[in-house]
């Protein structure tokens, strides 16, 4: 029997793929849906024409529902100057240590303005929009609720849950501690909002009845069957997509995410000036500890993005940001309609073996 929740996003099978940014892409998307899971695309980086655009590559794959989800960040960034100062100083020595040409520059804008991608995320009208960083205003999940977009809010804290669901959102998409990625974290400092997946969907189940989606950590049929016992009415994966064919993730991020140890994944502010969560490599041993001093998101990110490229363009993965989770090294690296099939599976096995 369908949970409530599929029902109302559409879906046939308890599976989202986590939104993404620089990861998902319209391919893989639509090969979630297409399975029967809920495709979420982040967009979060594009602009709103290209959001628009990966909409329209989406739609032209499959029919079946997908999310789009955005960072919600104020439209204007306030910049500190003596913070961009000291990156560019800390970046440009680190690209000349590392015998990289590139060196810092100052872009035009920070960041796309999140206003102009809300009205394209409400043009390209997806079944279902999430949201992290922030909470979205009153009006805001109006405008989406008017347009028939079930409005799903991330929660890394039992209070970040209770402020979602006063804004009655269709769901919350819980982020445990394990998740790859940027932390959602908006109410505390990240560090005080590292609650495990088990506690914080025990938490949430509790407090708030809005169907949950749980995120982080969870690799395979038995963790979305525990996460589902928990209390939540479905599992969202990011890292168990990333080695896919169809992420956009390079080809080194993806040969490294099997190997990762668990010891290896940290929290990692010096790329984007946010806390992230991703694999320790060369970069952050030598720039996490100055983190504290530099800019915040999204203007670090703008700052690392040369940097990022030129490691990338000359095969030094240990100089870019590799996101991924506290369990990356159960991904299986297969096309993603293979992955959700063994998914459902093992998720099938697990619950008859309870029975
Ligand atoms: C590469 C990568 C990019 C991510 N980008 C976003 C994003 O744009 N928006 C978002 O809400 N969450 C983002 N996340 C977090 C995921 O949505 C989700 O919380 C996380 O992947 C779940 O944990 P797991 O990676 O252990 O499965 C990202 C995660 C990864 C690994």
């Amino acid at each position: 029997m369908p949970h409530g929740l599929l029902q109302r996003l559409g879906i046939t099978q308890p599976i989202v793929l986590a939104p993404m940014s620089g990861a998902s892409t319209p391919a893989l998307v639509a090969a979630v849906s297409r399975a029967g899971g809920l495709g979420s695309h982040g967009v979060g980086y594009l602009a709103p024409q290209a959001i628009l655009d990966d909409a329209a590559k989406i739609r032209a794959a499959t029919d079946r529902p997908f999310a789009l989800n955005l960072f919600a960040l104020p439209d204007d960034v306030q910049a500190d100057e003596a913070a961009i100062d000291h990156a560019r100083a800390a970046l440009d020595a680190l690209m000349e240590h590392e015998g990289l040409a590139a060196r810092t520059t100052r872009p035009e804008r920070w960041s796309p303005r999140f206003s102009d991608q809300f009205a394209a995320l409400c043009e390209a009208r997806p079944a279902v929009a999430s949201f992290t960083f922030n909470l979205l205003t009153p009006r805001q999940v109006d405008e989406l609720k008017r347009r028939d977009i079930a409005v799903v809010g991330n929660a890394t804290s039992l209070a970040e849950v209770r402020a979602w669901a006063a804004l009655d959102v269709d769901a919350i998409s819980l982020q445990g501690a394990e998740a790859g990625g940027h932390r959602g974290t908006f109410l505390h400092e990240p560090e005080e909002a590292m609650i495990g997946l088990f506690a914080l969907i025990r938490l949430a189940a509790r407090a708030v009845d809005v169907p949950l989606i749980a995120g982080g950590g969870i690799m395979d049929g038995r963790g979305m069957l525990a996460a589902e016992m928990l209390g939540a009415a479905v599992s969202q994966l990011g890292t168990a997509f990333l080695a896919c064919p169809e992420s956009a993730a390079a080809s080194a991020w993806k040969q490294d995410i099997p190997t990762t140890e668990d010891t290896r994944v940290t929290t990692i502010r010096s790329f984007s000036g946010r806390a992230a969560r991703g694999r320790r490599n060369t970069y952050v041993e030598a720039m996490e500890s100055k983190a504290g001093a530099f800019p915040a998101y999204p203007v670090m990110n703008a700052l690392t993005s040369p940097l990022r490229k030129a490691a990338a363009a000359a095969g030094r993965s240990d100089l870019v940001s590799e996101w991924c989770g506290q369990a990356a090294s159960l991904s299986r690296a297969m096309p993603a309609a293979e992955l959700v099939a063994i998914l459902l599976a093992e998720y099938a096995q697990a619950r008859a073996s309870l029975a």
